[in-house]
């Protein structure tokens, strides 16, 4: 049920100059339900009816009174500037639950993007280079608005802009050749190629002919090169099968894996595009955009030499884009300090005048923080994706061993709880912010974490369980009751009130690209829920018994919903 616009009809007919959707509008949901359940605030009528806003608002508390009021509504009362709603709260209770429970595992979906197609540029490691905690950021949240797009009815392609070409091919590509090895390349992958990298560098300060014949290799490969050609493939190969055993993991997978090789022989046509715009001007010789009316440094389109920039492949792939998924919305997940290259970029898309380039959004993200500074890959202390889920899970299997020692698959939950922990703890603040690690913090089964919703969700599962409860009865629970007077009680409505706007948050979330929306409310679910729990037997074995459990119910259902959306897995016990 829309309350809004219900009580919006309540007020219309004693505001008759306000359009009833500004009424709606303007109705908000307060804190704390002590100050209503809705309240309509008063303060921007006063000018017009010269007035002062609460008795304004007490004019209109009691016209609404003077006839009787719905079912669904219990009281009106005014309260300084504010009218404040107070719903039934046995109807509220029917009515929430039997939604959540007529929906189920579709309870929250829309379709506000019905028809519309959203890209996600996330991920998009750098081939032959470890796949680090810096890419973590970008893949967890990439991954969740993925979800929470494709829930709202959007056509979500997952794009994966490989960093599959440069400069680093042609290094790789002569160290290989020097120093390498296939077997030991074939068995242990990345970490053999990153030495014969590391060594390629330390050899090229001796011997500066080294960097000369690495950029050889790139002009030759750029023209066809088929041996160094076979040999770049097969290092693509080499490190997409470590990258796919994260994805797996993660439980993640892309649409679209064009990266930025593929955009080698199309770049020509794009920098034409550029030129005919009438927008690229030379400067010390290098082909650039003038952005200074836009407040920011030249794009640079072609070096002096000749080569292309990051730049101009993403603007090339960006026209690709357009052409080939005609997107409503282009968006590109990267650390904020990539931020000027988007802007930059998308300028020039813009002043090229293409109509699409204001879909386009960059979507950064705050540095990953460990105890002792920022992770850099230079001073080669960087700590592998992989090492770090596989810490997490490890230490989850000793708290799993000590915590439920008679859990059957103790192993696949702790991969679920372990893995689910270092996702929610990326998508617990706004994306902007730093995130500090700390390993006791994102493990700890009783804070804001994770581990936390997960445990609330197998609670759920385990009273149901216990109760021998059937949620295919809940249909017949809810058409069959009448009364939902024990789910009246303060600690109840707080649980009610959160799967109400269960909807509300995700398409929040959707708006403001984040994810961390979510899993705030999923925090607070979980807390009200135990909160509830702690103050009502649910188990009592009288008739209220089963109506606690079509709440407990539908708790299970928004946390397993909220949980998928963020990536992270439901089980149901732990
Ligand atoms: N490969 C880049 C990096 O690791 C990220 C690419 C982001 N996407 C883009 N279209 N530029 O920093």
């Amino acid at each position: 049920m829309e309350y809004k616009q219900a009580l919006a009809i309540q007020l219309s007919p004693h505001l008759a100059d306000i359009p009833h959707v500004d009424i709606i509008n303007s109705i908000e949901q307060p804190p704390n339900s002590q100050m209503g359940h809705f309240a309509y605030p008063c303060f921007r009528l006063a000018k017009a009816m010269r007035k002062a806003p609460p008795a304004i608002a007490a004019e209109l508390a009691a016209s609404i009174m003077e006839k009787p009021l719905p079912a669904w509504l219990q009281s009106v009362e005014s309260a300084g500037g504010y009218v404040n709603f107070y719903l039934d709260k046995p109807s509220f209770a029917s009515r929430v639950l039997e939604n959540v429970h007529n929906q189920n595992q579709n309870y929250g979906r829309s379709g506000i993007g019905d028809g519309k197609v959203v890209l996600i540029d996330y991920s998009s490691p750098n081939i032959a280079k470890q796949f680090h905690v810096g890419h973590l950021g970008t893949t967890v949240i990439g991954r969740a608005l993925y979800n929470i797009f494709n829930y709202q009815g959007y056509e979500t392609i997952g794009i994966n802009y490989l960093g599959d070409w440069g400069t680093s091919f042609g290094k790789l590509l002569t160290a290989y050749l020097k120093w390498g090895n296939k077997e030991e390349i074939e068995e242990t992958g990345i970490e053999a190629l990153t030495r014969i990298y590391v060594r390629f560098h330390e050899e090229a300060d001796k011997d500066p002919s080294l960097e000369e014949e690495a950029r050889n290799w790139v002009v030759k490969m750029e023209n066809g090169n088929e041996e160094g050609l076979a040999i770049w493939r097969w290092l693509c190969s080499i490190s997409m099968r470590e990258y796919q055993k994260i994805y797996d993991r993660l439980g993640i997978n892309f649409e679209s894996y064009r990266g930025e090789s593929y955009y080698n022989d199309k770049m020509e046509a794009a920098v034409e595009e550029i030129r005919k715009s009438g927008l690229l001007i030379e400067s010390n010789g290098a082909q650039v955009v003038d952005l200074e009316e836009h407040k920011m440094p030249p794009c640079l389109i072609l070096r002096r030499d000749g080569g292309t920039l990051y730049a101009t492949r993403d603007i090339t792939a960006a026209m690709d884009r357009y052409a080939t998924y005609r997107f409503d919305k282009s968006l590109y997940v990267t650390a904020n300090e990539q931020k000027l290259h988007f802007a930059q970029f998308f300028k020039v898309l813009e002043l090229m005048e293409y109509p699409w380039a204001k879909n386009m959004e960059h979507v950064p993200y705050g540095l990953f923080i460990f105890d002792s500074g920022k992770m850099s890959t230079r001073k080669g202390q960087v700590i592998k994706l992989k090492d770090l889920l596989d810490e997490s899970v490890a230490k989850t299997l000793d708290i799993i061993r000590e915590k439920s020692p008679n859990l059957e698959n103790k192993e696949e939950v702790a991969e679920q709880v372990g893995i689910g922990a270092v996702i929610f703890n990326q998508l617990y603040n706004s994306r902007i912010k730093d995130v500090v690690f700390s390993w006791e913090r994102m493990l700890n089964f009783e804070g804001e974490t994770g581990p936390y919703v997960q445990y609330t969700h197998a609670r759920t599962c385990s009273i149901m369980e216990k109760a021998g409860y059937d949620p295919s009865s809940t249909q017949t629970q809810l058409s069959q009751a009448t009364d939902w007077e024990v789910l009246a009680n303060d600690e109840s409505f707080e649980v009610l009130r959160l799967l109400y706007n269960f909807p509300d948050r995700i398409a929040e979330s959707a708006d403001k690209y984040e994810p961390f929306i979510l899993s705030r409310f999923l925090i607070a679910l979980a807390q009200a829920f135990n909160k509830f729990y702690n103050a009502h037997k649910v188990l009592t074995g009288d008739e209220n018994q089963a109506k606690r459990l079509v709440l407990v119910s539908a708790v299970s259902i928004v946390l397993e919903n909220g949980l998928k959306l963020l990536g992270i897995s439901a089980p149901k016990k732990m």
